[in-house]
């Protein structure tokens, strides 16, 4: 049995524009971000999880990402993406894991092959959700998602029942974004529910989805053009229908509000509820301390970050790694 470590790793993400409605075969715009989680995996005797015995019941990415292996792993893990906080921490730990099995196994798979485990693995997790945190964690950099006539190169189409999602890659120029956490953790599968029952009950929730989608088409428009002023609008007018469809928060308005004054809009990102909202500035680091000294946790966020990659230059025990427990 070869027990070498095989390691890949993928990257976070933010939604510029688009969250929630993408569920129902709107638009999105989402960037990759340079915060990464990787996974270390080798042949063991029993399966273990960052050096403790891997429980499948609490691990159902794990579950499914390993339904057909016949023998036992040690699976290392590293984040630098707060989980639950709406950057696609879930899609990025499937995309790093399905990716090092995959070399461990000594097998091919193409980056679509990777977002239809690592959207498997999500949708097994949590039940529901777009392929949109799957497709910029592996693709990484810029990518739209059923944008009309987009001038991108297309990527990949993923279907789900009568919902269709035609991912094509796209180019963002310079721009400086700040993410900005409540430290709130959120899952995602109850916030999807939510807007699920409400567009399910109100007419008024499913024209709130319509108008995200057409605003994201605005949205590209200006990012295609570099017109921030434009886009930055938009941002905070997305916020504000977020909002009606209830999964924004308190803590989410504070940062937001607080942000505004500096910026040239801001919003929530991802799920909501809590997790992370992202600023659109040209002053990243007042931005940053804003968020910080109204208890947030700030990035200033690199984009363009490469997606799902396998790590070979890994030599040395990851285990060694592991960060301790203060
Ligand atoms: O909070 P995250 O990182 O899981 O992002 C969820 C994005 C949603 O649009 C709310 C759901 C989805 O699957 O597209």
């Amino acid at each position: 049995m070869s027990n070498e470590w095989y390691t890949a790793s993928a990257p976070g993400k933010f939604v510029v524009l688009g969250e929630h409605a993408v569920v129902y075969g709107k638009p999105a715009l989402v960037l990759a971000m340079d915060r990464r989680i990787s996974c270390s995996v080798r042949r063991s005797k029993r399966n273990t999880l960052n050096g403790e015995p891997l429980d499948f019941n609490r691990q159902p990415h794990f579950r499914y990402l390993t339904r057909d292996l016949r023998y036992a792993m040690d699976f290392v893990t590293n984040s630098e993406i707060p989980a639950g906080s709406g950057l696609g921490s879930s899609a990025a730990l499937s995309a790093a894991l399905a990716l090092a099995l995959k070399e461990e196994s000594g097998r091919q798979m193409t980056e679509k092959q990777l977002v239809d485990e690592a959207y498997g693995a999500e949708l097994y997790a949590q039940g529901n959700g777009s392929p949109m945190d799957a497709s910029a964690c592996v693709h990484g950099g810029g990518i739209a998602v059923n944008l009309p006539e987009s001038t991108g190169k297309h990527l990949w189409n993923i279907s789900r029942g009568n919902r269709s999602w035609n991912v094509t890659e796209m180019n963002v120029p310079k721009m400086t974004f700040v993410v900005g956490n409540t430290g709130i953790r959120a899952p995602t599968g109850p916030l999807v529910d939510k807007v699920r029952r409400f567009t399910n009950r109100s007419h008024f929730a499913v024209d709130i989805v319509d108008e995200i989608g057409n605003i994201t088409i605005e949205g590209y428009d200006a990012l295609r053009n570099n017109d921030v002023e434009t886009l930055g609008r938009i941002m905070t007018m997305d916020h504000k229908l977020l909002s009606i469809l209830g999964v924004s928060c308190n803590e989410l308005n504070r940062l937001v509000n607080a942000t505004l004054p500096y910026a040239y809009g801001a919003k929530l990102t991802g799920s909501g509820g809590g997790g992370c909202m992202v600023a659109l500035t040209d002053t990243p680091e007042k931005v940053a301390s804003v968020i910080e000294s109204r208890g947030g946790t700030a990035y200033i966020v690199q984009t363009g970050s490469q997606g799902a990659r396998s790590e070979l230059e890994m030599s040395t025990d990851p285990l060694m790694d592991i960060p301790m427990d203060p």
